[in-house]
C-alpha cells in the first residue's frame, strides 16, 4: 500500500527550504483535497487561507513563536471556523445539494430542520469546539494529499489565535484561526528528516472487543 510509505515518509518538517515553491498545478490539488474533506452533515464549516505574502507571514511568525516555518514555507494554510451559529449555512447547504444532486427542496428541508434542531442543542462553547475540530479533518487530509505528492508539512498549533485573528482581519469575517499547516520542501539539514518515529504499538493503540 503506497498510502503507508508516504506516511512513513512524511515528517512534522522543522526547517524549510525557503527557495523551494509548490507548483501551481500541486497547489490546485493540495486544495482539491481539502475541498474533498469529510465534515459533519457535509456543512464545511470554515475557510482556508492559502498565503504567500511574505510581509503577512513575517507578521504572523512573531504570534507563532517565532517558528522558522511560518516564514520559509512555500506556502502558509490557516484553517479558520466559522464563529457565527447563523442558520444561513445550512439554508445554504440545502439548496447547493438541490441544486447538485437534483432533490426536490422539500424533501431535504427536513432534513435541513432536523440539522437546525440538532445545532441549536449545543452550547455556545460546545458548537466552537465542534467547529473547530471540522478544520481538523480538513487538515489531515492537507498532510496526506502533501505525502503522496513528496510535498512537506508542518501542522500546527504552536500560534497565537486572537493574534493571527487580528492580523489577517478574521473577527469581522465570523472567522477563528484554529489550526495552521507551512507546506513546502524540506531543507537538508533539517535533522529531524532522519529521526525514527515514535508511534505507540498496536497492542497499546488497539483493542479489539
Ligand atoms: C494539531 C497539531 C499541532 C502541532 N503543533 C506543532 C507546532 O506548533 N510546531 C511543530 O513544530 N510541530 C507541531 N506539531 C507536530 C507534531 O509534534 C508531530 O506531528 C508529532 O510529533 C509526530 O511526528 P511526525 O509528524 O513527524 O510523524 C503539531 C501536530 C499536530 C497534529
Amino acid at each position: 500500500m503506497r498510502l503507508l510509505e508516504n506516511l512513513k515518509w512524511r515528517y512534522a518538517t522543522k526547517k524549510f527550504d525557503p527557495s523551494k515553491n509548490i507548483r501551481d498545478k500541486d497547489l490546485e490539488k493540495l486544495k482539491e483535497a481539502i475541498q474533498l474533506s469529510v465534515s459533519s452533515y457535509g456543512l464545511q464549516l470554515y475557510k482556508v487561507l492559502v498565503i504567500e505574502n511574505q510581509k503577512l507571514r513575517t507578521q504572523l511568525k512573531k504570534a507563532s513563536w517565532d517558528q522558522s516555518q511560518i516564514t520559509d514555507a512555500s506556502h502558509l494554510f490557516v484553517f479558520c471556523n466559522y464563529t457565527d451559529r447563523s442558520e444561513k449555512y445550512i439554508d445554504d447547504y440545502i439548496q447547493a445539494t438541490a441544486k447538485i444532486q437534483g432533490t426536490s427542496l422539500d424533501k431535504l428541508t427536513v432534513y435541513g430542520d432536523f440539522m437546525k434542531k440538532s445545532l441549536s442543542q449545543k452550547t455556545d462553547s460546545e458548537w466552537i469546539s465542534w467547529s473547530e475540530k471540522q478544520t481538523y479533518l480538513a487538515l489531515s487530509n492537507l498532510l496526506t494529499a502533501c505525502a503522496e505528492l513528496k510535498i512537506d508539512a508542518c501542522p500546527m498549533e504552536g500560534f497565537e489565535p486572537d493574534k493571527y485573528n487580528d492580523i489577517l482581519g478574521l473577527k469581522e469575517k465570523g472567522l477563528n484561526a484554529a489550526v495552521i499547516a507551512p507546506v513546502g520542501f524540506r531543507s537538508e539539514d533539517d535533522h529531524t528528516q532522519f529521526r525514527k518515529k515514535v508511534r505507540k504499538p498496536k497492542e497499546l493503540l488497539f483493542q479489539s472487543l
